[in-house]
């Protein structure tokens, strides 16, 4: 066993790329508590020109967590759990129009975002492998809430710090459509509050922990938590705290969701897109424990 990956940083702050590593090798024993060494602390994970199968997907993501699975209460007994397909595709095999929901759920994919945090459990990550990609745009955007945090003025910390969030599915779909947000999938869970920063229990580390799904902040008029986390997203995704993924068949990007916001950004519509997604969740391992208690 190999005792260091070979590393190559994605930006100044935050974020590597791992060489020569075959996921479909890692085990929980051999390459995964390298590699969730350095997911704990550089928050994103690229390994360039996998071949990844659906099957290798699931098993390479149980390995940081419990799959997460949203459809589960939509499934008749015996369906197998899908991987979600982050795709413009549709069932046809067509490509969805520029305005057709399925477009506009992925165009509320590119507000700055952290996946799940309207879950009871919220996600500790998302595993994106890029399956088909476009010839321009449709980039996967990463900002390092960690390094951020770190960055930010005392007195727009102080504004936060202990400050509860509140976060509601619905919330970001209805940023991009009234229509869309309506749909019975963004109203499963009931509003989710969450402390606004993420301690990581392995090193200490904190981070603002907030999303295009916040949409109130405790204490504070709807309108000035808006303001506030409008304020906060702008600072976090200041261009020196983005790593900006161009996709290519194969590529694997795994990040922290505890640590980072992401976003797509927009491709030429009539050209396809499709990107397989598995979030894991987060345990008390991850700080699950202290964030429920803290947001008590
Ligand atoms: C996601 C996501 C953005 C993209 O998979 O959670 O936000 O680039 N994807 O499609
Ligand atoms: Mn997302």
């Amino acid at each position: 066993m190999p005792s260091e990956l070979t590393t190559r940083p994605l930006t100044k702050h935050f974020g590597v790329e791992v060489l020569d590593l075959n996921l479909t090798r890692m085990t929980r024993d051999r390459l995964y508590p390298q590699v969730r060494a350095l997911f704990e602390e550089h928050s994103a994970l690229l390994f360039r020109r996998q071949s990844v199968t659906p099957g290798d997907h699931i098993r390479i993501a149980s390995l940081f967590g419990p799959i997460e699975d949203r459809q589960a209460d939509e499934r008749k007994p015996g369906d197998a759990f899908e991987i979600s397909q982050v795709s413009n595709v549709l069932p046809d095999g067509s490509v969805a129009a520029e305005m057709d929901l399925q477009t506009l759920n992925l165009k509320a994919n590119q507000l700055w975002h952290t996946d799940s945090t309207f879950l009871p459990v919220p996600a500790l990550a998302n595993l994106l492998i890029g399956r088909v990609v476009t010839s321009s745009g449709g980039e996967t955007e990463l900002a390092s809430t960690r390094v951020a945090w770190r960055d930010m003025p005392e007195a727009l910390k102080a504004r936060v710090r202990d400050r509860v969030v509140w976060h509601r599915y619905s919330h970001s779909r209805a940023r991009i459509s009234p229509e869309l947000a309506k749909l019975p999938k963004f109203h499963k869970w009931p509003d989710r509050p969450w402390p606004a920063i993420w301690r990581n229990p392995v090193n200490g580390q904190e981070a603002l922990y907030i999303a295009s799904h916040a949409f109130k902040v405790a204490g504070m008029s709807e309108l000035e938590g808006a303001a506030l986390i409008d304020e906060l997203v702008a600072f976090c995704t200041e261009p020196e705290y983005i790593y900006s993924h161009r996709w290519q068949p194969g590529d694997v990007l795994i990040w922290d969701e505890r640590a980072t916001l992401h976003r797509g950004m927009p491709w030429p519509y009539d050209q396809p897109r499709t990107l397989s997604s598995i979030c894991v969740s987060v345990t008390d391992a991850d700080g699950l424990h202290e964030m429920l208690a803290r947001a008590a």
